[in-house]
């Protein structure tokens, strides 16, 4: 009420009052949206450092992050800040590293990432790194409270990665595709695993993993979707490997060595299975009935396999 009474006063007896305030009011508005925090600026011009001293790169790198302080970070490339509070969110740092060979592993420094304490979405894909650097007593990682996504493809990353992952509480979406992580997990590693108790999205695919992989997913107690095309599981598909995953929505494992009869029956409580991609295996035989279990499927990829006969009635309407 009172606003509105001096507003109006204002607005009668000093026009341009009011139209200072509305200016002023707005140059506050911008400024607030924009600005970024100071040291998350910092902590931008320490990371471009670090990138540029351990990697290799044809053009300049990141040539918009200067260090002068009427740059504004917030509009700097592959930075992105919630408009509202101005904190830096999200993070793409892909195809970073243009080095050519795979003889020259780098390793990349976590605590380089501390200053960004509302971090969200981190993707560090193809850039050939080979692992990360951590300071263990200051358990860096886990200071990364808020990050949801992160996209470590392409890199050369093995299993040891599992380690520094399990204490990032509220990851969501994980993507390890294309890089050098093999079995078998120690008992710290598939601990760690099994305390991403936010994952929903998994993508192993182009790794070398065996089918003892999938007990320790079957762990994860939110798994929506797992791919894990182009790996090394050999042998048949148990009730044994598929235990607890029975609450996948997408369900990937594309060109493997995995053979025997087709799995439906140890699969009959997948209840939300929407996507089924076993195809490029060597699985034999007919396709049982079982499938019909199978109530939410949507798509299923069986091509490139030895099978004979065609889909029950049940199964029909998926083709
Ligand atoms: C940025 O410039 C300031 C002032 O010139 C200097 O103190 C600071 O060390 C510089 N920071 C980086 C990361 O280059
Ligand atoms: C960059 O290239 C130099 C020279 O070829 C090499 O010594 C160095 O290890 C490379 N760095 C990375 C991160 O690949
Ligand atoms: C920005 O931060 C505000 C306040 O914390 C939050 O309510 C909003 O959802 C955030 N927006 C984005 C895009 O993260
Ligand atoms: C990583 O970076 C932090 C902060 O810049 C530094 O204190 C630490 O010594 C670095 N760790 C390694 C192993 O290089
Ligand atoms: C991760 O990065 C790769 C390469 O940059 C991209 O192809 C892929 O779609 C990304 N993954 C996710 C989940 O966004
Ligand atoms: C997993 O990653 C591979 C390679 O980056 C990609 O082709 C595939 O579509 C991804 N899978 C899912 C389910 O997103
Ligand atoms: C299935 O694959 C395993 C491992 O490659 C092999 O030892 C076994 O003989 C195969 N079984 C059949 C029936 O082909
Ligand atoms: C699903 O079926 C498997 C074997 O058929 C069983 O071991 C498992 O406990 C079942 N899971 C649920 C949640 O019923």
């Amino acid at each position: 009420m009172k606003l509105g009474v001096s507003q109006s006063y204002l607005s009668m007896e000093l026009p341009w009052v009011k139209f200072l305030l509305w200016a002023l009011l707005l140059l506050v508005q911008i400024h607030k949206h924009i600005a970024c925090i100071e040291d998350e600026r910092m902590g931008l011009l320490e990371l471009k450092a670090f990138l540029k001293s351990k990697t290799n790169h044809t053009k300049p790198l990141l040539p918009t992050w200067v260090n002068d302080t009427k740059s504004e970070c917030c509009s700097w490339e592959q930075v992105k800040c919630n408009t509202t509070t101005g904190y830096v969110i999200k993070l793409t740092l892909s195809s970073i590293n243009q080095e050519q060979n795979y003889e020259n592993p780098w390793y990349i420094n976590m605590s380089l990432f501390q200053p960004f304490k509302e971090l969200r979405n981190l993707d560090l894909s193809d850039n050939k790194i080979a692992g990360w650097l951590v300071n263990e007593e200051s358990n860096c990682l886990s200071k990364m409270s808020k990050l949801a996504h992160l996209n470590l493809s392409f890199n050369r990353f093995d299993k040891e990665i599992l380690r520094f992952l399990g204490a990032l509480p509220v990851l969501k979406s994980l993507d390890l595709s294309y890089n050098f992580m093999e079995g078998p997990l120690s008992s710290h590693e598939s601990n760690c695993l099994s305390k991403m108790s936010k994952l929903a999205h998994l993508n192993l695919s182009w790794n070398r993993f065996d089918k003892e992989i999938l007990r320790f997913l079957g762990a994860l107690p939110v798994l929506k979707s797992l791919d894990l095309s182009y790996n090394s599981m050999e042998g048949p598909l148990s009730s044994h490997e598929l235990v607890n995953l029975n609450n996948l929505e997408v369900l990937i494992l594309q060109e493997n060595g995995l053979n025997g009869s087709l799995p439906f029956k140890d699969m009959a409580n997948f209840s939300s299975l929407k996507i089924l991609d076993l195809s490029e295996n060597s699985f034999t035989g007919s396709i049982p009935p079982y499938i019909g279990a199978l109530s939410s499927l949507k798509a299923l990829s069986l091509y490139s396999n030895q099978l004979i006969g065609t889909l029950p009635s049940q199964g029909k309407n998926l083709l």
